[in-house]
């Protein structure tokens, strides 16, 4: 595996077919960001638990700093911050809100299917930007990847987090549920 800068010149690696991939799925993952804001807002108000409330609240404002964070990159790579369409939260995020509606409110079983229906969307964020922290490396744009690895971890430590919360908090008392 190589690391670090490669021989290709700036002004080269932007015509490559990698280079515009990577700008896609960027604009991809804002898009995907500005969606999983919405989200958190909807799962912070269905949720039961204070607890599992406050961790919503606390990834919302992380996130909507992640959306910035992006900003940065574009400007960074001198691309302009475009939204594209992203299928695949949109179907995650989809599932989400039947998860909602399928689960009693003021229920554990509800804030038990919301954690999982979560860490459904940190998933697809880690994957996203660790594959596109990678990228980055290789193609020597290194400000770029701290940023992404920033949000990458970002979105591990509530991954974490939130399986912390299922476990201390709510999957014992859900499976007492009639
Ligand atoms: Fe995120
Ligand atoms: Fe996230």
């Amino acid at each position: 595996m190589t690391e670090g800068n490669t021989a290709i010149p700036e002004s080269e690696m932007k015509d490559t077919s990698l280079h515009k991939f990577f700008v896609t799925s960027l604009k991809d993952i804002y898009f995907a960001e500005s969606e999983i804001v919405d989200a958190l807002e909807k799962m912070q108000n269905a949720a039961t638990t204070e607890e599992l409330k406050e961790a919503f609240e606390d990834h919302q404002f992380q996130t909507k700093k992640q959306i910035k964070r992006l900003e940065k990159i574009f400007q960074l790579l001198d691309e302009k911050p475009e939204k594209k369409e992203c299928a695949a939260i949109k179907g995650i995020i989809k599932e989400g809100e039947e998860i909602i509606k399928a689960t009693e409110d003021g229920s554990m079983t509800r804030d038990a299917a919301l954690i999982i229906a979560a860490q459904k969307v940190e998933h697809y964020e880690i994957a996203t930007y660790g594959g596109l922290a990678q990228l980055a490396i290789t193609m020597g744009h290194d400000k770029v990847a701290d940023l992404l690895e920033q949000t990458l971890q970002e979105e591990e430590d509530t991954d974490y987090e939130l399986t912390e919360i299922a476990e201390t908090y709510i999957n014992f008392d859900a499976i007492h549920e009639s």
